[in-house]
């Protein structure tokens, strides 16, 4: 039989020469020989039954063992028998899906390979040099392969190569086939967060339940990799993601402010319903199974630390009215009121008659300019008047604000009926209570 002379066009028209005379000596398998369904192989000529020698042919994409669509990976195809003189080589790509056509695209990367155009199949195959070039064992082709620009399943490269003895015909040749199935690379999965409906609670006294623009903890396992914290500037919305972690308050991305294995606060976002909401979290773009809460228009919860012999329990931390305008200050020793015992920062506790600052979330929406994406300039009047109950004595706030993100400041004249201790502390707004979990420290005057 004839030798099967190829013209490569593809080359030759890249290069912008005479097909013909350029690359006339090309030599290679005619397509329609991979093995491919629908196709024989080189045995269809070359004398013998494929695979009946001591050799073999292997096909591999070199460091990838998937591929990721539009991608590009370098094929090795390998022929590895050691009485052989001349090797040759002929492969196709094809989704499982259709193997009738070819899957993504094959290119030449040295002139030991071409590539067969044919309709939408292609084939590469050895040249006349690379049958040569590849006459030490093993023979290796490479040639690069771009996957489709879209997940198509698993997809099948089919190779066929022939280890000859160099006799220039088709007698003494030893065929072998092979194929190598890749699939699209699955992004694997992390670990994705897990927590429950009484895991998700204010941030302060641990009650269960949301309302628009609270301060939310979530207590639960995995929920981020990592610790981490927002970075707020008045430049710039609010960050949604802090350590590739994400809440989702139905559809809704909230801010959030620190993340951590266990423990998540955010904000629960301005347009969360009345109702049952859906919350989601998203970590490192795994979503965590959906978990419903109830959300509130307002659920009071006041700024304390946890009592040390109670837990639960929490004393109130209180400020001089007008010091906590910059909430830096809470955290500067001689401004805090509170129980000393329980809070290293309290100097004392409030005084009958004193005015203090309580800093207080879970009091919903204010009047006008309720956001909470977005640093606040300067504090936004609630629009309503929280009453705080001190010990039974219930006297209305003189003013409340939002004053930061999740943050309300709570203006209140602690009523000069008082008595010397620990009393409970409430703020309560439209029929919406804080818990009862809460004590206030009044000193002795
Ligand atoms: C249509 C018939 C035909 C098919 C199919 C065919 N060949 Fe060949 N092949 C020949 C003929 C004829 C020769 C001998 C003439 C030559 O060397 O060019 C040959 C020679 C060769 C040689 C050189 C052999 C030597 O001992 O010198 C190699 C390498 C080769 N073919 C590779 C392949 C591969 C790989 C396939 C399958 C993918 C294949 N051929 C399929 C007809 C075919």
């Amino acid at each position: 039989m004839k030798q099967w002379v190829r013209v490569s066009l593809s080359i030759a028209a890249g290069l912008g020469i005479a097909a013909l005379g350029a690359i006339a000596n090309s030599s290679g398998a005619v397509e329609g020989h991979s093995g491919a369904p629908g196709e024989t192989n080189c045995t269809e000529c070359h004398i013998g039954t494929a695979n009946s020698g001591p050799g073999k042919v292997t096909v591999e994409l070199v460091n990838a063992s998937s591929y990721t669509p539009g991608q590009t990976y370098r094929v090795r195809i390998t022929i590895d028998d050691s009485a052989a003189t001349r090797r040759g080589f002929q492969l196709s790509v094809r989704p499982d899906s259709n193997p009738r056509i070819s899957a993504g695209k094959l290119a030449t990367v040295n002139a030991n390979a071409q590539i067969l155009p044919g309709g939408t199949q292609e084939w590469a195959t050895h040249t006349l040099a690379g049958q040569r070039t590849a006459s030490a064992n093993p023979g290796i082709f490479e040639l690069d392969w771009t996957a489709p620009a879209a997940d198509a399943g698993p997809i099948t490269f089919f190779a066929a190569g022939n280890a000859a003895n160099g006799n220039g015909n088709e007698s003494g040749d030893r065929i072998y086939t092979t194929t190598l199935k890749v699939a699209p690379a699955t992004t694997t999965a992390g670990p994705s967060a897990s927590f429950a409906a009484a895991g998700v609670t204010d941030a302060w006294n641990g009650r269960q339940g949301i309302a628009p623009g609270m301060l939310v903890s979530i207590s639960g396992t995995e929920l981020a990799s990592a610790p981490a914290s927002w970075s707020p500037t008045t430049l710039r919305a609010l960050d949604t993601t802090v350590g590739g972690v994400k809440v989702k308050v139905n559809t809704t991305d909230a801010a959030v402010v620190s993340v951590s294995a266990d423990r998540i606060l955010f904000i629960a976002p301005a347009d969360a319903p009345e109702g049952d909401v859906n919350i989601i979290v998203e970590r490192d773009g795994t979503p965590s199974a959906p978990v419903s809460v109830r959300s509130a228009a307002a659920r009071p919860a006041i700024l304390g630390v946890a009592d040390p012999d109670n837990a639960g329990r929490y004393f109130a931390t209180a400020v001089p009215a007008g010091q906590a305008g910059l909430l830096g200050l809470i955290q500067a020793r001689g401004s805090v009121l509170g129980r000393p015992e329980a809070d290293s920062r309290a100097v004392r506790g409030v005084l009958p008659g004193e005015e203090v600052d309580l800093i207080v979330t879970g009091l919903g929406k204010t009047a006008s300019d309720f956001t909470t994406s977005r640093l606040i300039p300067s504090p936004i009047a609630l629009g309503a008047t929280p009453k705080v109950n001190f010990g039974g004595t219930s006297v209305d706030a003189s003013s409340a604000v939002l004053a930061a993100p999740g943050v309300y400041i709570v203006r209140v004249k602690v009523p000069d009926s008082v008595t010397a201790g620990d009393i409970a502390l409430t703020v309560d707004l439209n029929g919406a209570t804080s818990g009862d979990n809460v004590r206030l420290t009044v000193a002795r005057q």
